[in-house]
């Protein structure tokens, strides 16, 4: 199952807010160059260029199907290519600010992760992520579990998708033996509402639940919705649906 950007951006306005509080994280340069991994549809990285209108900003993802109606977005200072954060990371260019949002949970082994894109930094540079605490978060935990049950634990092949995503003290050590300073490492929570769990449903379909629609074989997809679904609104029973969605904002100078 791909990524669609019409599923993802039903609930834009509920995943811009941390890509905001992240873009108010970097530091004015001027002509600023910079790179957003993982950059989807480049809608958010268009605010971001608009930001800084004397700078350079590329996008990059791995996914032609977020990446299909980017070229509208493309300016004078923003452009954006096709390729995986891991291709990124092998290339020798490097840039004032790299910045990520809501996408480097997708790339596993964060201290080597890391490690690697502190290198993409220009000295005096900024790395910015954003990204869900995904062991907290509920809808993550179920799917999860959801993984390890029979049949779908055997159907999948005992593939289950742990998160790479790691403590915040993980995160500030590394940045800090990495030689980062001014930093911020923080865990905020988004308050999101939805009208009803049918929309939670949606809200992680979009994301969390690719990698598990994809590793299911086709006869077992509708009963792994049925039950996840059923899970979800054991889980979340009122309406409207509160979630309390926790998401970790990462920000060093090297
Ligand atoms: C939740 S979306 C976030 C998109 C965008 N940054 C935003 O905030 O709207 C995650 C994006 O990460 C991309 N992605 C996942 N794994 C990737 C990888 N290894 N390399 C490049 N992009 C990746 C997906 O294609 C998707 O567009």
């Amino acid at each position: 199952m791909p990524w669609d950007p019409d599923k993802y951006n039903r609930f834009i306005n509920q995943r811009s807010a941390p890509f905001f509080d992240a873009m108010a994280l970097v530091h004015e340069k001027p002509a600023l160059q910079a790179i957003d991994l993982g950059c989807g549809t480049g809608e958010l990285t268009s605010h971001l260029a608009d930001k800084h209108p004397d700078g350079s900003f590329l996008g990059i993802d791995s996914s032609p199907e977020m990446l299909r109606d980017a070229d509208k977005y493309v300016k004078k200072n923003l452009r954006f290519e096709q390729r995986s954060i891991e291709q990124e990371l092998a290339l020798p260019e490097t840039y004032d600010l790299v910045f990520s949002n809501a996408a480097l949970q997708w790339v596993p082994d964060h201290e080597h992760l890391f490690a690697k894109l502190i290198k993409k930094v220009k000295p005096g540079g900024q790395l910015i992520a954003q990204m869900p605490a995904q062991h907290h978060n509920i809808a993550n935990r179920l799917l999860l579990h959801l993984a390890t049950e029979s049949p779908f634990k055997e159907g999948m092949k005992d593939f289950k998708r742990d998160s790479p995503v790691m403590s915040l003290d993980k995160y500030a050590t590394l940045l800090f033996t990495h030689g980062g300073t001014d930093l911020t490492v923080i865990e905020k929570i988004y308050p999101l509402e939805f009208k009803n769990v049918e929309e939670v449903y949606h809200f992680v379909g979009a994301t969390g639940m690719i990698p598990y629609i994809e590793a299911l074989p086709e006869a077992l997809t509708e009963s792994f919705i049925n039950v996840y679904k059923q899970r979800l609104a054991e889980h979340f029973n009122s309406h409207p649906v509160f979630y309390p969605f926790r998401r970790i904002l990462l920000s060093a100078t090297f």
